[in-house]
């Protein structure tokens, strides 16, 4: 459940944590800082992200927006040089973002709850293994993920990006989440084969569910063709038929995670980005992948332990390890 503050008072004691993130994302005085927000954004965000922003000589303002925001806002944000983006839902995928990010325009995505903002404050160390891992992603063309429960997939990335996100958004066309610690990139998404298992443990981020009997996926060019196991299997094939939409079965993103402070028993960014993880998504990729060719309304994360990575050649993960020194934590 997720708890609101209920004084708009909860304010004051964000605008501290506030400035520092804008001054990490590179705020400067008459940057034009937009804070997009909807109906059930907190309260005391918008506010503490505007006396932030204000303090550091930003011209803010703030967006409020009932529901999915598109095309009215769209220019809105790409004249901005920064976007906090306060909004409730999940939003990470469509054209707007895209247009922004393509126009320059940096855009921080804020939306856990405070304790966990706290707790997983954006870090230089991490922000280094996570860069180092980015490096090795970006010159790969080829990405192998195996685990001992059966997963064996081969996905293509050939001459794609890959995307570092370590909860800062400090340089142009920047996108990031706070927190984060991610390294991940779009494959193509109409190649990659092989089968995916969500062993017991792993987690089915949308359906706030860890997975107790395996769930077995086949992949064949780039999508789910069938999803087998127990329980959880049969409740994500309820959740993937509900849209009617092929596309919600593609390949998404595929990446690992960085962030060594993340508890995995806390459902949510922690499982996304805790380290070590491979994660594995399906549905809409358009937006913060700028190179990605998926819209859906569909979007369906996978973090999952134990697997082992390698990108072309190079292994970078056995079982949840880290096998490359560079990605590796060694202490702050
Ligand atoms: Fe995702």
């Amino acid at each position: 459940m997720t708890h609101f503050a209920s004084s708009h008072l909860a304010a004051t004691e964000l605008v501290a944590l506030f400035k520092d993130e804008l001054q990490l994302c590179q705020v400067k005085e008459g940057e034009r800082v937009v804070l997009h927000s909807d109906s059930g954004t907190r309260g005391a965000y918008g506010a503490a992200f505007m006396g932030a922003a204000m303090a550091l000589g930003a011209d803010v303002f703030q967006i409020v927006h009932p529901s999915a925001p598109e095309k009215a806002v769209v220019e809105v944000w790409k004249r901005a040089d920064l976007v906090i983006d306060l909004s409730s839902g999940v939003h990470a995928y469509g054209d707007i973002i895209k247009e922004a990010l393509l126009a320059g325009t940096r855009i921080l995505r804020v939306a856990s709850p405070e304790h966990v903002l706290r707790r997983l404050l954006p870090s230089e160390e991490m922000r280094k293994r996570v860069e180092a891992g980015a490096k090795i992603m970006k010159a790969g063309k080829k990405l192998r993920i195996t685990s001992a429960h059966g997963t064996d997939l081969t996905l293509h990335k050939e001459d794609r990006d890959a995307l570092g996100l370590y909860s800062i958004a400090d340089s142009p066309g920047r996108w990031d989440i706070w927190p984060s610690g991610m390294v991940c990139c779009a494959p193509i998404e109409d190649k990659g084969e092989g089968v995916l298992v969500i062993g017991p443990g792993d987690m089915m981020l949308v359906l706030q569910l860890y997975v107790r009997e395996p769930v077995h996926m086949e992949i064949r060019d780039g999508c789910i063709t069938s999803i087998k196991g127990g329980l959880e299997a049969d409740l994500l094939n309820e959740w993937f038929r509900k849209f009617n939409d092929p596309n919600a079965y593609r390949l998404a993103h595929v990446g690992w995670g960085c962030e060594r402070r993340a508890d995995w028993l806390k459902p949510g960014q922690d499982n996304e980005c805790y380290y070590g993880n491979m994660q594995i998504a399906f549905g809409a990729n358009v937006g913060v992948f700028v190179q990605g060719r998926t819209r859906s309304r569909a979007h369906h994360d996978f973090p999952c332990r134990y697997h082992s990575y390698c990108v072309d050649d190079k292994q970078v993960m056995e079982q949840g390890e880290f096998v490359v020194d560079e990605l590796r934590y060694k202490g702050d």
